[in-house]
């Protein structure tokens, strides 16, 4: 039996979602613990393409999907995906779905105030998805946030709303100059929401709890990245909540003696979406072929990524934050044409050379990445079912990978599809009971 955590190990993005769904065959339950709808995990199933931002990418699997304390939660984007999901045939009632009672709702507001203040920075704008995550996220920390457990309770929550938009709409009229919802707007647009999702609202912590002490085994479904972790990202341009592996106990309810593997997942390259320093990125055509080939475009805001070589600065970093026993290196095969490829192994920094994460992203923005150079193998990967039947280019890109890392490689990826994947290690199925 095992409870494994994945998580992204760069700025988000890295494949999770397909990785999520492919493990999640052997997993019981599939549980986001942080993040909201900024999160847009992209699977591919016998040809079709899913894109989920808030159900957990185990419902193609169909499996327990359960919605953990630690998210913010548009209730609007969320029946749009129940919508979507169910027109597609896939089944999702209360027995297989769960949205925890602690979970923060994101309010009208939320995204009036996101969006605003970024308009209101210009070039200093974070680059946000304008989905109201900080704003949200804030308000919970501030315990002026409005959870499920009083969101579907319709007195409750219009008394809430009543204390809170006073001061929201101030700040909106005020201070960003615009036009807030009325209070009975958002009533009349939320009451709606709130029955329709109110079945599926249950105390998620005791689901989860009570499936691990029946021997269930949870898949612990990261959102964005390590480096766009609130404490440990690149600060000020990070997301809201804690999307390191730590973040999946208190975001789902468990207590850390319940996790047995923490699997990292990286690209083969490195992307970001949004404003913030980034070292190994590259401004030239072979950064421009990454971009087209990996069709690097944002699967939630449809915005270009940014694109550069692999980091091993930022990998060993998330080796350490997140305390990682495997990883999974996906869209390797994006490389295939590429005569040869540079990994960052440290940054050179005035007359030093840096090989710990700096907290000052003054100082990221001023670091010159050193590179060590590998040779390409300039071979179409993505038909190879088999280890041993990579060029020994690849096997030798991996094995740096691991030497660097000090972390084993578990999973490869060599295509967005389920069956493009090369599985070494399956802790589901290698953890004794
Ligand atoms: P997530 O947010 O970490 O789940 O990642 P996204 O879904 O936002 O972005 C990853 C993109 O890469 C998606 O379009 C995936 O379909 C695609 N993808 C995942 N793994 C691979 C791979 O191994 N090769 C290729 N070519 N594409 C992949
Ligand atoms: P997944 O789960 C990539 C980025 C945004 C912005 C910063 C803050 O698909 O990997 P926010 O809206 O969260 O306040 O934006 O974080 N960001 C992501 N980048 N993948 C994501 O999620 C992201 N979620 C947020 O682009 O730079
Ligand atoms: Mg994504």
């Amino acid at each position: 039996m095992a409870n494994i955590v994945v998580a992204g190990t760069q700025w988000g993005d890295e494949g999770k979602g397909k990785i999520v769904d492919l493990l999640a065959e052997n997993a019981d339950a599939v549980v986001r613990f942080q993040g909201g709808n900024n999160a847009g995990h992209t699977m591919v199933v016998n040809g079709e393409q899913f894109v989920s931002h808030l159900i957990p990418s185990g419902i193609l699997q169909k499996k327990i999907c359960i919605i953990g304390n630690g998210l913010v939660v548009d209730p609007k984007v969320l029946i749009e995906e129940i919508n979507y999901l169910k027109q597609k045939n896939i089944t999702i009632t209360p027995k297989n779905f769960i949205i925890s009672d602690r979970a923060q709702v994101i309010m009208p507001y939320h995204k009036l105030i996101d969006t605003g203040r970024e308009k209101l920075k210009g070039d200093k704008k974070i680059g946000t998805t304008g989905r109201g995550i900080g704003p949200c996220y804030e308000d919970k920390a501030a315990r002026t946030g409005i959870r499920f457990a009083e969101f579907i309770k319709e007195t409750v929550f219009s008394e809430k709303l009543k204390t809170v938009l006073v001061e929201k709409n101030f700040y909106i009229e005020k201070f960003l100059k615009l036009n807030p919802s009325t209070l009975e707007e958002i009533l009349a647009e939320y009451k709606e929401y709130a029955k329709i999702l109110a079945p599926y609202v249950a105390d998620a912590s005791t689901a989860i709890n009570k499936l691990i002490k029946n021997k269930g085994q949870i898949l612990l479904e990261g959102a964005q990245g390590t480096h766009l972790d609130i404490d440990h990202g690149t600060y000020p341009y990070v997301t809201s909540s804690n999307t390191v592996a730590g973040g999946a106990c208190a975001g789902a309810g468990i207590g850390p003696k319940r996790i047995d593997e923490v699997i990292g997942i990286v690209k083969a390259y490195t992307t970001r979406v949004g404003e913030g320093p980034f070292p190994a990125e590259l401004f030239d055509k072979t950064g421009a072929f990454i971009q087209k080939k990996g069709m690097e475009f944002g699967a939630t805001t449809g915005r270009k990524r940014r694109c550069g070589w692999l980091d091993l600065v930022i990998l060993n970093n998330a080796v350490k934050l997140n305390g990682l026993t495997g990883l999974a290196i996906t869209k390797l095969d994006v490389l295939g044409e590429l005569k040869s490829l540079m990994i960052c192994t440290g940054y050179k920094y005035k007359n030093s050379i840096i090989k710990d994460f700096p907290a000052d992203c003054k100082i990221l923005e001023k670091c010159e990445p050193i590179y060590e150079e590998m040779p390409g193998w300039n071979e179409d990967i993505s038909l190879i079912d088999r280890y041993e039947n990579l060029p020994q280019n690849t096997k030798d890109y991996l094995k740096r990978i691991e030497e660097l890392s000090e972390t084993p490689v578990y999973i490869i990826s060599i295509g967005p599809q389920r069956d493009k994947t090369i599985v070494l290690n399956n802790p589901f199925l290698n953890i004794p009971a």
